[in-house]
């Protein structure tokens, strides 16, 4: 085993680090609270198959807060500093403020965020940040309501989205960040209305390359709209400059407007593959625990804990499981491999994303 520790006494429970067969660390983990959602976007949870009789996962086969603490502390154990709770749409979860005053107290813990598609944000911004959550993190495609209302599969208000972003501002769980997903010929042309909206208002967008996630999206490489298109169509209306990364292994490249506007970042997974650096575990509301987005596989955790595992063995799993990780599925895709979808993946609102 190459766990790296920072102490050789055992009675001092500090953290290890634990890096895998690509020596990347394990520094993060999302967690998917259920796999419900209250939009139904077409390239995620197109409405034709999640309609009224599609079998979500039922109560008992969701992990208990107690077991996601467990699998969170054993995490925080490996190395773990940032924690990302998603869904489905995760506050559709009416006591995740519960999980959120427990997640935050777990030792090394120090970046607690939350992704949402925004629609019930309002309601619950000043009880997240009670509880201790750091910041949030909204999905909207378009500030064109009629494209929002197209892109959330006719389900998304995007006043109520607005209300929650605002919201989530005044309650302090900011600097916002929202996360746009590109489709060419649907919301590429309204790009520059969004970064308009939300210039000098501290919040930051983040134009995201449309992925081949799942099986369900019918990915073509033809409907990605490349990030450096974007940069060029944002440049000829507005001096932007690249900022540094925040952190090692972060997703998005930053830039920012010359003028002080703000902050817009890319993501680039297509495009621009950032595997070598990546770190982040997910764990899916029924307890399985993936190390890639595009994972085909992955480990039952929610067996474990219902079996008995104690918190060493649980740390032992998490930790042989991270060791013998070797996933890079983005840079193993490559445009000219459009058609690599051999394996059937996992679907995004399944894992977390
Ligand atoms: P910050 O901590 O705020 O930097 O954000 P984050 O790294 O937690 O990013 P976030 O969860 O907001 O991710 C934004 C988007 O990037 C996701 O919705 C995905 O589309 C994409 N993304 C995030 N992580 C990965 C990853 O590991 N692989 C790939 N291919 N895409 C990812
Ligand atoms: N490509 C890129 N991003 C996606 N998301 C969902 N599906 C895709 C995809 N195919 C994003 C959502 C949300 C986050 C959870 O993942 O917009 O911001
Ligand atoms: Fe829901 Fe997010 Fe999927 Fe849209 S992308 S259906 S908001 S989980
Ligand atoms: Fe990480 Fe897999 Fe995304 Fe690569 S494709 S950055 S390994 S989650």
């Amino acid at each position: 085993m190459s766990l790296r520790s920072d102490t050789e006494d055992k009675s001092v429970s500090r953290p290890v680090s634990v890096v895998d067969a690509m020596g990347r660390p394990l520094h993060d983990l999302r967690i998917s609270l259920l796999d419900q959602c209250n939009l139904r976007c077409p390239y995620c949870m197109p409405e034709a198959e999640f309609h009224a009789d599609y079998e979500f996962l039922k109560r008992q086969q969701r992990l208990t807060y107690d077991e996601i603490l467990r699998v969170a502390a054993g995490a925080s154990s490996l190395g773990v500093s940032k924690i990302r709770l998603t869904g489905g749409e995760p506050l559709l979860d009416k006591k995740i403020c519960d999980l959120v005053e427990r997640i935050v107290m777990l030792p090394g813990v120090d970046d607690l965020a939350l992704t949402t598609n925004g629609m019930l944000l309002s309601l619950f911004a000043e009880k997240l940040a009670a509880a201790g959550l750091h910041r949030v993190t909204v999905s909207l495609d378009s500030i064109d309501k009629d494209i929002f209302r197209k892109m959330s599969g006719g389900r998304g208000d995007l006043r109520k989205v607005l209300a929650g972003i605002k919201a989530a501002e005044e309650a302090g769980l900011g600097p916002i960040k929202i996360n746009v997903v590109v489709q060419k010929g649907v919301n590429d042309h309204a790009v520059l209305d969004l970064l308009e909206h939300f210039r000098g208002t501290g919040t930051i967008v983040r134009l995201i390359e449309f992925m081949d996630v799942g099986n369900r999206n019918g990915w073509q490489m033809n409907q990605v709209v490349p990030s450096h298109v974007l940069l060029e169509s944002i440049q000829r209306r507005w001096a932007v400059r690249p900022v540094d990364q925040n952190y090692t292994g972060e997703v998005a490249r930053r830039y920012e407007y010359v003028d002080g506007g703000g902050e817009i970042g890319f993501i680039s997974s297509v495009t621009e593959p950032f595997c070598g650096d990546c770190s982040r575990a997910r764990l899916s509301a029924d307890g399985m625990l993936y190390t890639c987005l595009f994972a085909n596989q992955g480990t039952d955790l929610r067996e474990s804990l219902r079996n008995g595992a104690d918190d060493d063995e649980l740390r032992d799993i998490l930790s042989s499981i991270w060791l013998q990780r070797a996933d890079r599925y983005s840079e193993l895709r490559r445009p000219e491999m459009a058609e690599h979808h051999v394996l059937r993946k996992v679907e995004m609102y399944r894992m977390g994303g």
